[in-house]
C-alpha cells in the first residue's frame, strides 16, 4: 500500500487530518488499532472553540453540528452560596459550541466514509520505520496478515498509549508530567440539564461540574479519591454528593434520575517536546494530556491539526518547507498555553488533599478577584473560548 500521509490512529485528531487533507487533495491512510463502534462509545467532554468550529467547517462537518450543538455565550463558577457567570460574547466576542465528542467523531467517520476515505480497523503491531528518511513506512498486522504503508509523512495521532511517542527516541524527546492527586467521577443520564449554561463548583467538599449534551441528556461530574471504584457510588450516593457541591438555589433545582453511564478518570498534564522527528509528526493527545477542567483536550487537539495541515498543504501545494520545520515549534507554543490554563483553573476548582487553610483562602480570593474585575475575567474568557491559531 502506498500513500502521501499514513495516519495512526482513527480518533478525532486523525480523523479530522484526514478529512481536512481530502478537501485539500491530499491522499491519506488512517490505521486504528479498535473497530469504529469502540471508538464511537468513548465519552469525553463536549465543549468546542470556534477555531474548532471552523476547522469543521472547512472539513465539510459541520452541518449536524450547527444544527443541534449548542452556542454558550457563557459560563457559571460557584464558590459555596456565591455563584457569578463569565460572559464569553460580550468579553471575547465569541461564544463556544457545546457538541460532545463522541458526535464530533461520528460526523468525522461519516464524511472520511462518504469520501471513500482509507481507514483500517483493527490493526495491530504497527511499528514505525526510517521516520528520518525521505521514504518512511509503516508495517502492521491485520486480521493475521502483516502488512506495509509506503508514505510521504506520518501523523502520529495514536492518542497517549499509542506507539508514535515512544517510537522517537528517548534521548531526542523530554517529557514533562504532573499528576493530580483525585479523579472526576461523571454520569450521564437521561435528566435535562441543571442551568443553560455549564457550572464550575468549587465547595469545601470538592469541585463538582454540571454539563450537559442536550436538552434531555446531562453530564454532571464530582471530583473524587483516585482510590474510588465507579461502582463504589450509588446513583442516589452521586446526585446527594453533588447537591452538596452546588449553591442551595441549585441543587434545589436539579432534577435527577439513573445514571446511563458512570465512569472515573484521572487527571494529568503532560506534555512531550519536541512533536516532530523527521517525517513523524505527534497530533493531540499522543504528544500532550490536559485534566478535563476547562475541556482542552479536543480543542487542543485541534489546534495542532491545524498547524500540520497547513503545513502538508504548504508542502504539496507550494512545495515550501517552512510549515513542516515550524510544526512542532507552533503547535507547542499553543499547546502550553493550553496546559497553563488547564492547570490554573484545576488548581483554582478542586480540593486538594494536601490544602492547607491558607491556601483554601487563595482559591477563595482569586475566585472573588474573578466575580469582580474584568480584566480577570477577560483573561479567562480567551483561554476559555480558545487562544487565535
Ligand atoms: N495503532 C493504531 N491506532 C492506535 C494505536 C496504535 N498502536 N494506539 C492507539 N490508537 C488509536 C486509539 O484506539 C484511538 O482511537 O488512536 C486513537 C487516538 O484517539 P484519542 O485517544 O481520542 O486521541 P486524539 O484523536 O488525539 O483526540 C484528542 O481530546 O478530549 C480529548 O483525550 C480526549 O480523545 C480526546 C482527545
Ligand atoms: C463535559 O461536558 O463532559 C465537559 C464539559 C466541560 C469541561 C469538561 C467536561 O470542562
Amino acid at each position: 500500500m502506498r500513500t502521501q500521509v499514513a495516519i495512526i490512529g482513527g480518533g478525532p485528531s486523525g480523523l479530522l487530518l484526514s478529512q481536512l487533507l481530502h478537501i485539500r487533495g491530499i491522499d491519506s491512510v488512517v490505521l486504528e488499532r479498535k473497530t469504529k463502534d469502540y471508538v464511537l462509545s468513548r465519552i469525553r467532554a463536549g465543549v468546542l472553540e470556534q477555531g474548532l468550529v471552523r476547522l469543521m467547517e472547512e472539513a465539510g462537518c459541520a452541518d449536524r453540528m450547527k444544527q443541534e450543538g449548542f452556542e454558550h455565550d457563557g459560563t457559571l463558577l460557584s464558590f459555596g452560596e456565591e455563584m457569578f457567570r463569565i460572559d464569553f460574547r460580550a468579553l471575547t466576542g465569541t461564544p463556544v459550541m457545546v457538541y460532545g465528542q463522541t458526535e464530533v467523531t461520528r460526523d468525522l467517520y461519516a464524511a472520511r466514509e462518504a469520501a471513500g476515505g482509507e481507514i483500517v480497523y483493527e490493526v495491530d503491531d504497527v511499528v514505525i520505520h526510517d521516520a528520518t528518511t525521505d521514504a518512511p513506512h509503516v508495517t502492521f498486522t491485520q486480521a493475521g496478515k502483516a502488512k506495509r504503508l509506503d508514505c510521504d509523512f506520518i501523523a502520529g495521532c495514536d492518542g497517549f498509549h499509542g506507539v508514535s511517542r515512544k517510537s522517537i527516541p528517548q534521548d531526542k524527546r523530554r517529557e514533562f508530567e504532573k499528576v493530580y492527586p483525585f479523579g472526576w467521577l461523571g454520569i450521564l443520564s437521561e435528566t435535562p440539564p441543571l442551568h443553560h449554561e455549564l457550572i464550575y463548583a468549587n465547595s469545601d467538599r470538592g469541585f463538582a461540574l454540571c454539563s450537559m449534551r442536550n436538552a434531555q441528556l446531562s453530564r454532571y461530574y464530582i471530583q473524587c479519591p483516585l482510590s474510588d471504584q465507579p461502582d463504589d457510588w450509588s446513583d442516589q450516593a452521586f446526585w446527594d454528593e453533588l447537591k452538596r457541591r452546588l449553591p442551595r438555589a441549585e441543587a434545589e433545582k436539579l432534577v435527577t434520575g439513573p445514571s446511563i453511564e458512570k465512569s472515573i478518570a484521572p487527571l494529568r498534564s503532560f506534555v512531550t517536546e519536541p512533536m516532530r522527528w523527521g517525517r513523524l509528526f505527534l497530533c493531540g493527545d499522543a504528544a500532550h494530556i490536559v485534566p478535563p477542567t476547562g475541556a482542552k483536550g479536543l480543542n487542543t487537539a485541534a489546534s495542532d491539526v491545524h498547524y500540520l495541515w497547513t503545513a502538508l498543504v504548504e508542502h504539496y501545494a507550494e512545495g515550501s518547507g517552512t510549515g513542516i520545520d515550524t510544526y512542532s515549534e507552533k503547535a507547542l507554543a499553543r499547546v502550553w498555553k493550553a496546559e497553563r490554563f488547564s492547570w490554573w483553573f484545576s488548581s483554582l476548582m478542586h480540593h486538594f488533599p494536601d490544602q492547607t487553610a491558607f491556601d483554601r483562602k487563595m482559591q477563595m480570593a482569586e475566585l472573588d478577584f474573578l466575580r469582580t474585575n474584568r480584566a480577570a475575567q477577560v483573561a479567562m474568557a480567551e483561554n476559555y473560548v480558545g487562544l487565535p491559531y
